[in-house]
């Protein structure tokens, strides 16, 4: 504990807060206390903020590319690839090779396998991003089952042996994690259902940061539905609230956690879109009203948005300045373009890449707030929402 002492707020939350005197009220009198920074000063307290602070840097996000086994080969398949080891590393070194990719791209979350991968002239993945000062990160949770006692939802499972997992993927080179789990409009969601997705990203965050990695904190609220914007609004609002205050009971380091939300949208399945601005307007409403400054960056996923969807949200998103770094860490929308380019074709390895460099830079330019979608390909604006999409 880096501070001798210390005074607990109040009895619903373990909150501490910055060193400072004030005025607090109890019954008629007023005392004074001492409040002192930090929370928990954990052996990797100033590497996590550094970290985060790395991640969260102006014009970059992150690209996922942490799919499991299984829904690699689902992105294999849509390019008529089998599911095998080596069209996976072939793939994921198409992606992690790409030159250029740092001035875009801040982290990259990675899947066990890839990991301890080398590419194919034998040279570590992870150490192809430290060159390119990509921050490797890696998906912990170990995916989603059944909750019983719900309204058929789910709840997210690989606490056990977290801890060591996650020493030994920090031995590895991995700086920062995450952990998804998802939460259902349609099936409620139900109050034991938004508390056990809560409780379990605590329980994640506390231990990653133990470990020495960054938590990307991500309950995902699913697109699925035909319910309206004002509903997601209050759903989100619900669950992030949740979700911080189960952070705050586990003693988690606000300085060194990122976000992972997704964005205040319609269902998918609503009659009507919204527009960017309408989008930002309610992202940020309920992002201000949840998220305290200290946390250093948002990262939104893109959660089945076509390509340009995505970025053009973001950019609406960034016309004003904001109390965090707001920025994307995407999977499909990252990747949707770069597979059509490659076809599993070694002579295209060189365009698919481009096209990655493409949406990367599309994407810093709307974390920046410049981002014009002017000369958009048709691929780009294709949805890739799927029904019930598990990751
Ligand atoms: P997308 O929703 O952007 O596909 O990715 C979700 C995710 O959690 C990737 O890490």
């Amino acid at each position: 504990m880096a501070c001798a002492s210390f005074t607990k707020l109040n009895a619903t939350s373990s909150q501490w807060i910055g060193q400072q005197s004030f005025g607090q009220r109890t019954g008629s009198s007023s005392v004074t206390r001492r409040v002192s920074l930090p929370i928990r000063a954990g052996s990797y307290t100033d590497e996590l903020v550094k970290t985060a602070k790395t991640i969260a840097s102006p014009g970059r996000g992150i690209l996922a590319i942490d799919e499991s086994n299984a829904t690699c080969g689902k992105r294999l398949a849509s390019i008529g690839l089998d599911n095998t080891e080596t069209n996976r590393q072939a793939y994921r070194q198409l992606l992690l090779t790409t030159p250029g990719l740092g001035e875009y791209i801040s982290g990259a979350i990675l899947f066990e396998e890839t990991l301890y991968q080398l590419t194919t002239d034998g040279k570590k993945f992870v150490d192809c991003l430290r060159d390119q000062n990509i921050v490797p990160g890696i998906k912990v949770d170990k995916g989603l089952v059944p909750l019983p006692g719900s309204n058929n939802e789910s709840w997210c499972q690989g606490l056990d042996g977290l801890a060591s997992r996650s020493a030994e993927y920090y031995n590895h080179g991995a700086r920062f994690a995450k952990w998804r789990t998802v939460v259902s409009i349609p099936s409620g969601p139900s109050a034991l259902a938004v508390k056990e997705a809560a409780w379990g990203l605590a329980r994640y965050a506390a231990i990653s940061q133990d470990n020495g990695l960054v938590p990307i904190v991500e309950p995902e609220i699913l697109l699925d539905g035909d319910h309206s914007i004002e509903r997601t609004l209050e759903v989100a609002e619900k669950v992030w609230s949740e979700v911080f205050f189960y952070l705050a009971e586990n003693n988690v380091v606000f300085e060194g956690i990122l976000l992972k939300p997704s964005m205040v949208t319609p269902g998918a399945e609503h009659k009507e879109k919204a527009s960017p601005e309408t989008v930002a307007k309610y992202t940020l409403t309920m992002l201000k009203r949840r998220v305290p400054p200290a946390v250093p960056g948002i990262m939104f996923l893109s959660g089945g948005q076509s390509e340009m969807e995505a970025t053009l949200n973001l950019n609406a998103m960034n016309q004003a300045p904001n109390p965090w770094h707001v920025s994307f860490s995407y999977a499909r929308a990252l990747q949707n373009s770069v597979l059509k380019a490659w076809q599993g074709l070694p002579e295209n390895v060189v365009a698919a890449q481009n096209s990655l460099l493409e949406r990367a830079k599309a994407n810093s330019l709307a974390q920046l707030g410049k981002y014009s979608a002017e000369g958009e390909s048709d691929d780009a604006k294709k949805g890739m929402f799927v029904k019930g999409y598990t990751y």
